[in-house]
């Protein structure tokens, strides 16, 4: 039973034919804990919302300036935040389902249940939208925290590592552009910048004086450096990212060929994201300056990708990176891909 001194709740009804809003009306007097308020056309319900707003939309689908399911889409564009209940005059169950399907808390259908049930529904509906948005934002909220310490991890490696500075944070905003010019959801993308953000971390395990040397390691320390992959892998396999972050790190410097490491895989044995990550590497670190030698430039990672497709490189990948090159040009090494 409600609290008998909670405020009413504030209800909008959108509908068009006088008879039904009056038997709401009635139903939902009789019950109690209502703010009946009524308007005809989606049009008026804006201008109401907007001046007044509401705690609950009852909402017909076949209003003079609205029909069917989109009515839903436009009403929640109104109100996001808004629990909507459907009103549906068919007494058909798949107009409903359809409806929370589109994103609506509930239905009713007219002429059904007495004001009781009008208010038990209401009352649902609006603990439901709470939940959804509450959940919604924590699920915000942690992936905000994961990407947050995913950099925390990226700059504490380029710390101890200062030549290659950022090379992690440029490596991830290429491979998500190439990753999007190749149609990838975001979901995917998130997964591509995580594991670009952290693509070296096992260097981490590599003495320092290796990894800033000018001049031509010896085999011994070589495969020091080339450890990275493995033990970079390694250290995240323990987390459980919705993502196959540790593949992609261990798999970014395997070439399609099997001429890579650590593993020597070929063709569809490397993961996509491990694709895109030895383009995106392979591009930023012979275009940008580098310890041991000077930048080459952007013609000459280019060139190493365009003459090595196919036996290196996935063809689709070279073929997306020129793309965004061409379009975008060094500015693709800039600010937030995906807009954190
Ligand atoms: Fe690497």
């Amino acid at each position: 039973m409600r609290d008998p001194n909670a405020p009413p709740i504030r209800l909008l009804l959108v509908e068009d034919n006088p008879g039904d809003a009056r038997l709401v009306r009635l139903l939902l007097a009789e019950a109690g804990g209502f703010e009946f308020n009524h308007v005809e056309t989606m049009a008026a319900a804006k201008a109401w919302l907007d001046g007044n707003g509401a705690e609950a939309v009852l909402l017909d689908l076949s209003l003079p300036d609205s029909h069917g399911l989109e009515t839903i889409d436009r009403m929640r564009r109104l109100a996001p935040l808004m629990p909507i209940i459907v009103f549906t005059g068919l007494a058909d169950e798949d107009t409903g389902v359809a409806a929370v399907k589109r994103g609506c808390q509930d239905y009713l259908v007219k002429g059904v249940g007495d004001g009781h049930m009008i208010s038990r529904t209401v009352l649902y509906a609006i603990e439901r939208k709470t939940l959804e948005v509450e959940r919604q934002q924590s699920a915000e909220r942690m992936k905000k925290v994961l990407l947050q310490t995913v950099r925390a991890m990226s700059l504490t490696l380029e710390m101890r590592d200062p030549y290659t500075a950022g090379h992690q944070r440029r490596v991830a905003q290429l491979a998500v552009a190439i990753g999007r010019h190749m149609g990838w959801s975001e979901h995917t993308l998130e997964g591509l910048q995580t594991g670009a953000l952290i693509h070296d971390l096992g260097k981490i395990n590599v003495p320092s004086d290796f990894l800033s040397r000018p001049g031509k390691l010896s085999d011994a320390a070589f495969g020091v450096v080339r450890s990275h992959a493995a033990v970079g892998a390694e250290i995240v396999e323990g987390i459980d990212f919705p993502w196959p972050v540790a593949a992609m790190i261990r798999q970014h410097h395997e070439r399609l060929d099997g001429s890579g490491y650590p593993l020597g895989l070929v063709g569809s044995q490397i993961i996509p994201e491990a694709r895109i990550l030895a383009v995106a590497d392979v591009v930023e670190a012979i275009s940008s300056h580098r310890p041991y030698r000077p930048a080459l430039g952007m013609e000459a990672a280019l060139s190493e990708i365009r003459d090595h497709t196919v036996t290196r490189y996935d063809p689709e990948v070279v073929e997306a990176c020129l793309a965004v090159i061409r379009t975008e040009g060094e500015a693709v090494f800039g600010e937030a891909a995906l807009g954190h």
